[in-house]
């Protein structure tokens, strides 16, 4: 057996026998790295449990094909289950992604309390001691019996403990701490990732065992040896927020079993993550009164609307070109708006400063906000503090015209629960809507009548 030598891209995983400055699978530059690749010996576990047997592997018509209903487990969260569309799926494979410190290992320790119940859990932690991951579970709360514990990094010996204790659920803490020993190149590292993922995939799928992995990501936010893993897992799911603030948001990029445009939303507190119900409510908490540049939005995030709030700054600039700073919000939308309300509202923001942040590290990417963005930063230059029981809703057009939203009685509804007295929107999303009692809308068609609207 010998060993050759290629170059891998540690964004991609794009493999080339030379060197390239430039990686033509992804289009980054130096990220080619060289990489001793023995080949894994065919007798090697991972090899060898291929779960496809030929009597199996025969086209079957889709009539005939079947499924068990209950294939579905609750993990005794409900914020996670919704993101994962119901609850995990068995023999499902989830990766978990986020930053470090952002609360991976805390959410999947959680679960194991409510799941371990009825299931047997295997945790694999390569980052912390047995003793370590117990004392976190003890301040958990997570004392169940059917969990167990092993501190390892080498794949063969999980694999055999895995073959040895038959959980239901495995957790691998985290993929890039793993290493099969037959590959030469160190951990975390693009072939190490793939194959060791590889391995836990044949694994899980063929002793029907849900998985959960976590993998970090790296400095630009995305997962370590990225593309690779994610086209090999059931589902991707992206651990948010900021470190500093509380919230934690849960995301699916990828879910073959459910939708992707769900979210949870948690809290870490002293005792682990709670599960925030609802999250409007808690993210307009100790919303300052009286300040001017601050507008309330409601953002859908799968089926159930979110309020937000929306903070504008707006400064003289000191000297050279005026900064557009945005945070929560793509900074190309903020852009846009500046230059709809100059040309449209005929605001002059060319010696200005401007700076959106989301309270709450919150992220939005639905153009049904810009309105309220648009109202904030209105109001901050004009320095007037909005009505704190005003919230805005619409897309703004590049000729200045609102246009209509989706979903808008849903959002309607959000706001008049948490005690909104009037509402912003746009006039043709209004036709046929059912307004929810408590609420007083205002149907408007242009920025400029907006603006006009609460000069008056
Ligand atoms: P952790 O789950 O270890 O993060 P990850 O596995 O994603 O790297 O989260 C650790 C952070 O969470 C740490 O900064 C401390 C904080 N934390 C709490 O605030 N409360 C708690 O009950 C726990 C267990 C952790
Ligand atoms: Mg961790």
């Amino acid at each position: 057996m010998r060993s050759k030598s290629s170059y891998i891209c540690s964004e991609c995983g794009y493999k080339s026998p030379k060197w390239l400055g430039k990686c033509p699978g992804c289009g980054n530059w130096n990220t080619l790295n060289e990489t001793i690749e023995t080949p894994a010996p065919a007798s090697a576990s991972a090899r060898k449990s291929t779960p496809v047997k030929s009597s199996f592997n025969r086209p079957a018509q889709l009539g005939s094909v079947k499924y068990n209903n209950d294939t579905r487990f609750s993990t005794g969260m409900r914020e996670l289950d919704r993101v994962l569309g119901g609850g995990v799926v068995n023999g499902e494979l989830i990766l978990v992604g986020g930053d470090p410190g952002i609360g991976k290992s805390t959410l999947l320790l959680q679960i194991c309390e409510n799941t371990g119940k009825t299931k047997k859990i295997l945790y694999v932690s390569g980052e912390e001691s047995s003793a370590q991951i117990k004392l976190r579970a003890e301040r958990l709360g997570v004392q169940s019996e059917n969990l167990y514990l092993l501190s390892e990094t080498d794949v063969e010996t999980i694999l055999e403990a895995i073959t040895d204790t038959k959980p239901d659920i495995v957790i691998i803490d985290s993929i890039q701490t793993m290493h099969i020993e037959a590959i030469a190149s160190a951990s975390g590292s693009v072939p190490q990732v793939r194959e060791t993922t590889n391995a836990f995939m044949r694994i899980a799928k063929s002793m029907g065992i849900s998985m959960f992995i976590v993998g970090h990501v790296t400095k630009d936010g995305a997962l370590a040896g990225p593309r690779v893993l994610e086209h090999m897992v059931d589902c991707v799911l992206y651990f948010e927020g900021d470190r500093q603030l509380s919230f934690r948001i849960l995301r699916a990029v990828k879910n073959r079993f459910g939708s992707t445009n769900e979210i949870g939303v948690f809290e870490m507190r002293d005792k682990g993550l709670a599960e925030v119900a609802n999250p409007s409510k808690t993210l307009l908490e100790g919303r300052p009164e009286n300040i001017s540049g601050s507008a309330i939005v409601c953002a859908m995030e799968g089926t159930r609307g979110i309020l937000a709030e929306i903070q504008a700054l707006v400064t003289p600039t000191g000297f050279g070109n005026p900064r557009r700073m945005s945070s929560g919000i793509d900074l190309n939308r903020v852009l846009l708006l500046i230059a709809v309300l100059e040309k449209r509202a005929r605001m002059n923001l060319s010696n200005s400063d401007v700076y959106i942040n989301v309270a709450g590290g919150l992220r939005i990417d639905e153009t049904a906000v810009d309105l309220g963005i648009c109202a904030a930063i209105a109001a901050s230059q004009a320095d007037i503090a909005l009505p704190a029981d005003m919230i805005f809703i619409g897309e703004v057009g590049l000729g200045g015209e609102l246009r209509s939203v989706s979903q808008i009685e849903k959002r309607l509804t959000e706001a008049a629960n948490l005690g909104f007295k009037t509402a912003i929107a746009p006039k043709q999303s209004l036709r046929g809507a059912k307004v929810p009692d408590g609420i007083k809308v205002f149907g408007v068609r242009t920025i400029s009548e907006t603006m006009k609207l609460f000069r008056g």
